[in-house]
């Protein structure tokens, strides 16, 4: 089955592409004119990523965003969308340590912007909180690996589970995360051999930013994929663009044009 001959991508659907060994495409989106282009282009699953806080916002963090100005940009995402799973972060704030929280929360992304899941950050910490917002019908997706939330317990951006005790502890949250129910697993920034150890033992599909080729499918953020974002380099993110550079050539010489009285000309006026 070709992706783009899928009618509607559910979470069923992303599990028969595992089952299948068929790899699963991810992008972020955060609204309305990018996520018409991602959905028409193919692409299986929409995130609706705190990185908005980074990308959109100009954060040094994902930690500023609210639940406010993510069910915003949900909205228009899902306004944009025909064809692609639309999965909304909660926020920072928005559900840890609390889970009738975390389901009000997500009940007000679900309602407000007519998502179709949530994904949260974390494991047997947020355990509660993924049953309880399951047990509301809400499709949960995890992350687990390096978790921006937790950034300043971290301290560091470098890659995570490289020492034996946190891959054990990642690989027993996966499982956990599995058993309670979650439709799918995101891992960031891990050794791809401990990423693929984990898309083999489970069942449900891991999806890989920065953890190597053996997982179920890949997620990227859009900014940096295609370019607008110049100073971001990890050795993960492939650019498939240039658009810092394309947009401000093509700014300069729209600057140029109005200077030089070119625009408009004859035939671009009434
Ligand atoms: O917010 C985000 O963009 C994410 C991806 C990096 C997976 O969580």
């Amino acid at each position: 089955m070709g992706s783009k001959e899928i009618k509607k991508v559910t979470t069923h659907v992303l599990h028969e592409m595992k089952e299948k060994g068929e790899r699963i495409s991810m992008l972020t989106a955060y609204d309305y004119s990018f996520a018409r282009i991602l959905d028409d282009a193919g692409i299986d699953v929409l995130l609706v990523g705190d990185s908005a806080s980074n990308v959109m916002a100009g954060h040094q963090t994902t930690l500023p965003i609210t639940l406010d100005q993510m069910i915003y940009h949900a909205a228009s995402v899902v306004r944009a969308v025909s064809r692609a799973l639309v999965v909304v972060d909660l926020p920072f704030g928005s559900y840890q340590g609390n889970s009738k929280e975390a389901l009000n929360s997500t009940i007000r992304i679900m309602k407000e912007s007519g998502a179709h899941a949530v994904k949260m950050e974390g494991g047997k910490e947020v355990k509660e909180s993924v049953d309880r917002i399951l047990s509301a019908g809400v499709p949960v997706m995890g992350h687990l690996g390096l978790t921006p939330q937790s950034i300043y317990k971290f301290g560091t951006y470098v890659v995570r589970a490289k020492e034996e005790t946190e891959a054990k502890k990642l690989i027993e949250d996966a499982h956990l995360l599995e058993d309670a129910g979650c439709f799918a697993i995101v891992l960031e920034k891990i050794p791809a051999k401990l990423a693929g150890r984990v898309a083999s033992e489970l069942k449900i599909p891991v999806i890989g930013i920065g953890a190597g080729n053996k997982v179920d499918g890949q997620v990227l953020v859009l900014h940096d994929m295609l370019g607008f974002t110049k100073q971001f380099n990890p050795r993960f993110l492939r650019r498939y663009l240039n658009l810092y550079d394309e947009v401000k050539a093509s700014v300069g010489k729209y600057i140029k044009d109005v200077k030089s009285l070119d625009f408009p000309n004859d035939r671009e006026q009434y």
